[in-house]
């Protein structure tokens, strides 16, 4: 009798510690069969900052004031301004006129022309509204006259014209020296500029990708005549410096100093080595 009740005492013992094991084993599997198979796992999910890239678009004329912003304080960053528009800060109503204007022209010859944007989502607000913060001006048509980039010469009060029009004579010089060569398969660089507070943050590389990558699909180089930002900038995403441009008027002691650079594609490299 004893020894019957000490048996089922010790067989319930058993299946409790069985069913238990069992449980703790159950509870130790991953539940697979629960989850979706297709959620990536949660370690490779891309922390949402890592979007907030800038974005690239075409310009409008609607984005004629955020271009002004820009441009206005990011510019004078580049010695070219002052050396050209000294006065701009005595006559600001005929800098922001022609300086707009010049825009609006780029804007109107997109057969000539890419005016890009690069932009950033701006959280500040109940809605994510994209910011323009830096842009860039590509000659995509070398051979094509550009009109109406450098009006009101004779108008406006706040460029020096010696400096304007010597600055120009430089460019044209040192386009025809080193870049003539390459007639219409190139793609120039007429400018880019990145507001100040946005720098460093990709803005003028995401506007660069852009013609590097045209330039590449093409077997064309990316000519370009570099403010010292500038030539950080170019230097970082693989150009060469080929010379140095320097634009002064007779004895002046003012001078301005550019880099003549110039970023082979890769059929270009190519060709050069054979
Ligand atoms: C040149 C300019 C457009 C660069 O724009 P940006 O948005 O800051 O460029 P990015 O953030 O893409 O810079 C990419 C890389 O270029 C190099 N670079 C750019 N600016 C630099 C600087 N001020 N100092 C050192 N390296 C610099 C760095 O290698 C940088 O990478 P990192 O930040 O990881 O070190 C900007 O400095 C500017 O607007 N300058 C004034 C206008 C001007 O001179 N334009 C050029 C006319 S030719």
């Amino acid at each position: 009798m004893v020894f019957k009740r000490a048996a089922r005492r010790l067989l319930c013992l058993a299946l409790l510690l069985g069913l238990t094991t069992a449980l703790a084993i159950a509870a130790l599997q991953p539940q697979t069969a629960m989850e979706d198979v297709n959620a990536p796992p949660r370690y490779m999910r891309v922390p949402h900052r890592l979007h907030d890239g800038p974005t690239l678009r075409l310009a409008t004329k609607d984005d004629l004031d955020g271009i002004m912003r820009i441009v206005r304080a990011g510019f004078p960053d580049d010695p070219e301004v002052d050396y050209r528009f000294p006065a701009r800060g005595t006559y600001p109503e005929d800098y922001l006129k022609w300086t707009r204007l010049e825009y609006e022209h780029y804007i109107e010859q997109p057969d000539k022309f890419v005016v890009h944007l690069a932009e950033i989502p701006d959280h500040s607000g109940s809605e994510v509204v994209m910011e323009p913060v830096a842009l860039a001006v590509w000659d995509t048509a070398v051979l094509t006259k550009a009109n109406g980039t450098d009006e009101g010469l004779d108008e406006r009060r706040d460029a020096n014209k010696e400096h304007c029009k010597a600055f120009t004579e430089s460019a044209g010089k040192a386009f025809a020296k080193y870049f003539a060569k390459y007639a219409e398969k190139q793609i120039h660089l007429w400018l880019i500029v990145t507001h100040p507070n946005f720098r460093r943050r990709g803005a003028g590389s995401v506007l660069m990708k852009w013609g590097i990558d045209a330039a590449e699909q093409k077997g064309w180089p990316v000519t370009v005549f570099a403010s010292p930002m500038g030539e950080l900038l170019y230097s970082h995403l693989g150009f060469r410096r080929i010379a140095t441009k320097i634009v002064q008027v007779d004895d002046e002691p003012q001078k301005l100093t550019s880099a003549i650079m110039e970023k082979q594609s890769k059929q270009g490299l190519l060709e050069g080595l054979l």
